[in-house]
């Protein structure tokens, strides 16, 4: 049987460095799903002063989140604001993109992981993280006893930017009246922030990726954890550790969250 590490690891089974297979052998061997852990000192150090926008929550956060009162009307609305999404021309992506691609998942979720923009595979199937960054997405995922069916996953905007390059600051605002809709319905507990451009994006800050990891944010109410983004991690295998770090502390407070609601 597989465990939740070989599940993280094994797309790079081949390719693996050896700072990748250290990650794989320095794993926790018990149920990570019962086993949060908290960051560690040097990311902790990493941390840097609170800017005007971005408030870090010191403590894993213990507020009481109602669950929003499950309804048919609920992921109606969802659905809904996919279709009036599906047909938007506010940027000039809408020019280039083959399919909108709005989100995927459990419009009652509690936990929405939010990356970048679509890529090519994205844009071609409408799905967001279908692409080989989407299956390390999924095998991550695994790693922590979740699934694509008990969470939601969204980008910061809904078009593929040519050649994947960033998003520019006139789309991301025009995208911004989808992005806060979607969130607005669906009223996460937690918000997990994939990447540098994601982080940057719904953080409104210019800080680097390594100094907005390891400390909870804060968006409009809801607690954020910024991690890499899984292409970065196709690419730098050896950061998996931390990552799987960032993924245990999300799921230990997680965890927290529902036991006091
Ligand atoms: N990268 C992202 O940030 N989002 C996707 O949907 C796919 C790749």
């Amino acid at each position: 049987m597989q465990t939740p590490v070989s599940l993280f690891t094994s797309e790079q089974s081949t390719s693996e460095s050896p700072a990748s297979k250290q990650f794989a052998s320095g794993q926790p061997t018990s149920n990570p799903a019962v086993s949060g852990q908290a960051v560690t000192a040097a990311e902790q150090q990493a941390k840097t002063t609170e800017s005007a926008v971005v408030k870090p929550v010191g403590q894993a956060p213990e507020v009481n989140i109602q669950t929003p009162i499950a309804s048919a009307g609920f992921s109606a609305a969802l659905s809904e604001l996919a279709v009036k999404a599906s047909t938007c021309r506010l940027c000039g992506l809408s020019e280039e993109r083959t399919k909108v691609v709005f989100g995927v998942g459990n419009p009652e979720a509690d936990l929405v992981f939010i990356g970048e923009a679509p890529g090519r595979d994205e844009d071609l199937q409408g799905e967001p993280f279908v692409g080989r960054a989407g299956q390390l997405l999924d095998r991550m995922l695994a790693a922590i006893g979740m699934d694509r069916d008990q969470i939601y996953i969204m980008n910061t905007i809904k078009c593929r930017p040519p050649n994947n390059r960033d998003p520019k600051a006139d789309e991301v605002q025009a995208c911004n009246l989808w992005f806060e809709q979607q969130l607005d319905l669906l009223q996460p507990k937690m918000i997990c922030l994939l990447g540098r451009v994601a982080a940057q994006t719904v953080l409104k800050t210019d800080e680097p990726l390594g100094s907005l990891r390891g400390q909870w944010h804060d968006y409009q109410g809801i607690p954020v954890w910024v991690t890499y983004h899984p292409a970065y991690l196709l690419r730098s295998p050896g950061q998996k550790q931390k990552s799987w770090q960032d993924l245990q502390t999300v799921l230990a407070s997680f965890q927290k969250l529902n036991q006091v609601t």
